[in-house]
């Protein structure tokens, strides 16, 4: 790809570092936000700047972050930090061989909310001001934990003073350094290399390097972002929680532009990676994940749950949770049903209530209406099953297949020991146990015959309320049929 005009030449994102304020046995950039790691929402919207190298700087649960960033941008160059020594030494180790000469942009791996638009905006003033250096900054309402910008009279930068060693009057100032920096490469170079040490937790912090480079002559500058929201950076769950729910605000807000209907924003939740086409109805507390995508006119929720699922146009899901599965035009999935992995559900196809399905193929129109479980099955188009039917597909030791025609009428309560096969148009009688195949046209009766004890009840359970109400309705203790 080419490089665009006002791209940086190198851009350098921090995540090595150790997380703790995670308590997580995950590294921190690898916790997910809208169905994408941390790491995976800022390197998209870094390469959408198409920078002319990218570094990322992994360190700690650098097996897992590695791999994990190749993946989503196979050109990157991976830079070792064995020791967390700090931002400033983490940016020494990025820039040690490096060649290339001019712009550097450096964030850090844990601001999963900035914008590319955003990082263009700040490119764009830091190279009509001709600063050395520019540092992104926000006011917030809260800036406990971050670096204050400390401002001359001018209303110039003069440093960055951590959190850990401001003083009081400094922790007062309300404007952040968001860790998004722009710098020339050379001088940028020369000041790392000075940095010290000195401070509480003895790291090498890189947010000395403006001071520096303002004692040095050079010109450098803070530049205030007008949405404080996009800088906001993850330390611990409970800015995980916040940050993920500003970004699920935005991906409604997206989706509600486009003509999807969303019920209650504040309870729905979308991962950046699913699509739904106009005129969807997304009804409340209900969750739509990975690769799912949901089609016009269709009606999802409340309370459901979609993981990699295609729902195709005018269907519906209500309080279910589908996981890996098809869900054709116009059928119908509800309420409380559970569709596993490798379930096909056809056009105008219903799996009703209390319906778990696994691996099957549900042809067009049939109907699984209550009540039932179909595993590792084949069923052909208009057939019915019988309320609180069980497709029995394991032995104990393996899965075996069931396969039904077209046009079937299963019997409520029928169990269909794999492997069978019914044939096309078949019945089975309610009740049955059916362990032979059925061939076409067939009525499958698996049980015993019926026989009825007259009398019993006033024999066996005189004096109770049944054996009162069988006597009223003319019942006596004969075990012969009366004439
Ligand atoms: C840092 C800034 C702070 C700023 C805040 C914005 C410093 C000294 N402080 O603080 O001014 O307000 O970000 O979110 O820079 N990292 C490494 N190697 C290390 C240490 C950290 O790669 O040795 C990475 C981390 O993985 C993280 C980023 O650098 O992605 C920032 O580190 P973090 O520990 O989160 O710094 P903050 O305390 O947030
Ligand atoms: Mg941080």
């Amino acid at each position: 790809m080419s490089k665009s005009l006002g791209a940086p030449e190198v851009a350098i994102v921090l995540a090595a570092g150790e997380g703790t304020r995670m308590k997580s046995q995950t590294p921190k950039v690898l916790h997910f936000i809208s169905g994408k790691t941390i790491l995976d929402h800022v390197l998209t919207q870094v390469n959408k700047l198409n920078p002319g190298e990218l570094r990322v700087v992994v360190g700690a649960g650098r097996e897992a972050v590695e791999p994990h960033v190749k993946q989503i941008a196979p050109s990157a160059v991976p830079i070792f930090q064995a020791e967390r020594n700090g931002t400033g030494h983490a940016v020494q180790l990025a820039l040690a061989d490096l060649s290339a000469s001019g712009t550097v942009l450096i964030c850090a791996g844990d601001t999963p909310l900035l914008r590319s638009e955003t990082l263009s905006e700040f490119i764009t003033a830091h190279k009509e001001a001709k600063n050395i250096a520019s540092v992104l900054t926000a006011e917030l309402p809260d800036p406990t934990g971050y670096g204050r910008i400390v401002r001359d009279e001018k209303g110039e930068i003069v440093a960055i003073v951590e959190e850990r060693e401001a003083p009081e009057e400094i922790k007062l100032i309300d404007e952040i350094n968001t860790g998004v920096y722009l710098f020339d490469i050379a001088s940028l170079r020369s000041s790392v290399a000075k940095l010290k040490a000195d401070n509480s937790q003895g790291e090498l912090y890189l947010t000395d390097v403006i001071a520096d480079i303002k004692a040095a002559g050079g010109k450098a500058a803070a530049i205030l972002s007008n949405d404080y929201s996009e800088t906001l950076g993850i330390n611990d769950r409970s800015q995980l929680a916040e940050c993920a729910a500003i970004m699920r605000d935005r991906i409604n807000y997206e989706h509600m532009l486009n003509g999807v209907e969303i019920i209650d924003p504040t309870t729905t939740w979308i991962d950046s990676t699913v699509k739904i086409a106009a005129d969807a109805t997304i009804f409340p507390e209900s969750w739509l994940a990975g690769t799912t995508t949901v089609g016009a006119n269709s009606i999802i929720g409340p309370r459901t749950t979609l993981m990699n699922v295609n729902v195709a146009a005018g269907a519906s899901v209500i309080e279910s949770n589908c996981v890996d599965c098809e869900i054709g035009a116009g059928a119908k999935v509800g309420p409380y049903s559970y569709l596993r992995a490798g379930t096909l559900l056809g056009e105008g196809a219903k799996a009703g209530a209390y319906v778990e399905i696994k691996n099957s193929k549900i042809g067009e129109g049939t109907k699984v209406p209550h009540l039932s479980y179909v595993g590792d099955a084949e069923i052909g188009s208009g057939s019915n099953i019988g309320a609180a039917t069980v497709f029995v597909n394991y032995d104990g030791v393996e899965k075996h297949k069931t396969k039904i025609g077209n046009e079937v009428r299963i019997g409520s309560d029928t169990m269909l020991v794999a492997p069978v096969s019914i044939g096309d148009g078949a019945y089975t009688a309610a009740g049955s146990v059916i362990t032979d195949d059925v061939p076409a046209g067939a009525m499958g009766v698996a049980r015993s015959k019926q026989r009825n004890i007259l009398g019993w009840v006033l024999r066996k359970r005189s004096g109770t309320k049944s054996a009162q109400a069988a006597k009223a309705a003319g019942a006596n203790e004969s075990s012969e049929q009366g004439s």
